[in-house]
């Protein structure tokens, strides 16, 4: 097994193995005092793998409880945070418990925000099911639910106890879930690592299951290195938001519809490096992100992509960050004026 130990606020592991949903249990009676625990997961993801999650716990003498709730982003509301809330109040879950996130992005990112503010913070634990989720969600401690009006705009940072990852649980996913995470796998070799794009670089989505555990490893290495440099995000934790400004304004001008997270991610990151780095590297990355069925361009119109990510939620007062990788590997923040970002875009 192996384990990746990030140095936060409050230290944690990341454990790592084919197979460890089996034996979670294991891990997490030498982690937690209490042996009540309660799960958080969505109707899908609970199907496939709640039974063998709680077989695990009780046979390390857990009383377990679940809540599940229909999956997909509609659901990381208040409404279901709500539900979480009275869910965990009825099954009397003290501060001296745990809940676990079992699941993809929502499940952690809400179960993380339940856990930040029930009875001002109790313990969880991250078992990620989707690639996104293992290499960029699960780690790092952001949680959040979603507006009305936006994404992520209620949240706050919350360690996890530990994450535990098994990559076979990535067998399950749809090629189109798959891809989602691959563009976060790609961000990291284009932000930290030449070496990653490369090994990317030079498989498809067709065979990517024979470097995934690699990519697993490294990614996660590379997210930990960073926000143990910077957790609360003011500085260098801006570089992993490489092609995420303008993925965000893709997202959104489509209403959250026709592009994935990757998807609209991928676009992003090739339409900074169109504008603001050499062709060879463009074309590296354009037939990177198409070999794992990513697209690199769309066609909302530029001046409506530009009012959205004057409104993104990362702007600081009048000014964006953005980020570029000028060499792939490489990544630097350039802190901008809006009404610079917009002369940047549309040159
Ligand atoms: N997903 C970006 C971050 O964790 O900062």
């Amino acid at each position: 097994m192996k384990k990746i130990k990030v140095r936060t606020s409050t230290s944690y592991d990341i454990y790592i193995e084919r197979g460890l949903t089996k034996n979670c249990g294991d891990i997490i009676a030498n982690i937690v005092k209490t042996r009540k625990i309660a799960v958080i997961s969505d109707n899908i993801v609970d199907k496939l793998y709640y039974d063998t999650i709680e077989t695990s716990l009780q046979k390390n003498g857990f009383t377990v409880s679940k809540f599940v709730f229909p999956a997909g982003e509609a659901s990381k509301s208040i409404e279901t945070l709500n539900q979480i809330y009275t869910f965990l109040c009825e099954n009397n879950i003290t501060r001296s418990d745990c809940i676990i996130a079992l699941g993809g992005g929502v499940v952690g990112d809400i179960t993380g925000f339940a856990a930040a503010t029930f009875l001002r913070g109790i313990d969880y634990i991250q078992i990620p099911t989707t690639l996104l989720a293992q290499i960029d969600s699960s780690v790092g401690g952001k949680t959040a639910i979603d507006l009305p009006c936006g994404k992520n705009l209620v949240g706050a940072f919350k360690q996890p106890k530990c994450v535990i990852c098994d990559s076979n649980v990535l067998s399950t996913l749809s090629d189109e879930i798959m891809s989602d995470g691959m563009a976060e796998a790609i961000k990291y070799g284009m932000i930290r690592d030449a070496e990653l794009f490369e090994l990317i670089a030079s498989h498809k989505l067709e065979n990517v299951n024979e470097i995934i555990d690699d990519i697993v490893y490294k990614s996660i290495s590379i997210k930990r290195d960073v926000v143990e440099n910077d957790e609360f995000d003011t500085g260098e934790r801006m570089i992993l938001n490489f092609g995420h400004t303008i993925g965000h304004a893709i997202e959104s001008y489509y209403n959250y519809q026709t592009y994935t997270h990757g998807s609209a991610v991928a676009i992003g990151m090739c339409m900074i490096t169109e504008k603001g780095c050499e062709k060879n590297v463009l074309d590296k990355l354009i037939n990177c992100v198409n070999a794992y069925n990513l697209p690199h361009y769309c066609n909302a119109p530029i001046s409506e992509l530009l009012k959205l990510c004057a409104n993104d939620k990362k702007r600081e007062s009048n000014y964006i960050n953005y980020i570029l990788c000028k060499k792939i590997g490489q990544a630097s923040i350039h802190k901008v004026c809006i009404t610079e970002f917009e002369k940047f875009i549309l040159n």
